[in-house]
């Protein structure tokens, strides 16, 4: 059980007094009688919520896909940096955090969120989760790459990094390679091409789990997951 002018405030009504002008007025319902009292508890399950006759869903947590742009940072709050935070302008909850961290110069595909168990499960090294990376390398990537990718990387690390699949898309004086690791060490993907004598100089995030970046998401906006997605991202159980 919550409070109504809580229930109303997380739901983007307004601010805790706002909503409590929205009560005062008689303009929000519970299961059909008018309340005004802001201190009532209400079950967001099963009672019906009306704000001028409007059933109100009651949304416990908020699922966001980002494509994250360079130059801004995985945190919630940075003192020099802008936050991948200032690009979602219009979340209902104020306690939403980017699940991992990309590099500052790192693009791509990042999930925000307010679900922390989701977040726990997803970020768990036993779930061996899927990143895949769309990178520009300085350099060939060759035959040779793939196998030691394969066989795991001295990254500097107590162990190797776990196996990892390297596709070469186009390989020349400047390379472009999809890698796709189930870890997320620091700097992973750049210390592993560094490993390997060769330099990312575009790196890009394009899938993690069952989420895939599609072109029609522009870098710097967001969209919310579709039931199937967040559906898919709480049965991660692989590994197991
Ligand atoms: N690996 C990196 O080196 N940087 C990132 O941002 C993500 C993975």
């Amino acid at each position: 059980m919550i409070r109504l002018d809580k229930f109303l405030s997380e739901m983007g009504l307004g601010t805790r007094s706002e909503v409590k002008k929205l009560l005062k007025t008689k303009q929000v319902t519970v299961n059909k009688a008018v309340v005004s009292k802001p201190e009532t508890k209400v079950n967001p399950d099963t009672d019906e919520v009306c704000l001028n006759g409007s059933k109100i869903e009651y949304k416990k947590y908020e699922y966001y896909l980002f494509n994250k742009p360079k130059g801004c940072v995985s945190a919630t709050k940075d003192n020099v940096h802008g936050t991948v935070m200032d690009y979602i302008t219009d979340a209902v909850h104020d306690d939403l955090f980017p699940v991992g961290r990309l590099d500052i110069d790192t693009e791509g595909l990042l999930l925000i969120t307010n679900d922390g168990a989701l977040s726990h499960e997803l970020l768990s090294p036993s779930k061996h989760v899927a990143k895949t990376y769309f990178a520009r390398i300085d350099g060939e990537v060759t035959q040779d790459d793939i196998i030691s990718f394969k066989e795991g990387i001295d990254i500097g690390e107590e162990r190797l990094t776990k196996p990892a699949e390297l596709v070469i898309k186009k390989s020349g004086s400047v390379s472009e390679i999809e890698l796709t690791i189930t870890e997320g060490k620091f700097h992973q993907v750049k210390r592993m091409f560094e490993a390997r004598g060769k330099r990312v100089i575009y790196l890009k995030r394009i899938s993690m789990g069952p989420l895939k970046l599609t072109d029609d998401l522009k870098t710097g906006t967001y969209r919310a997951l579709t039931q199937a997605e967040t559906d898919a991202l709480r049965q991660i159980n692989c590994g197991k």
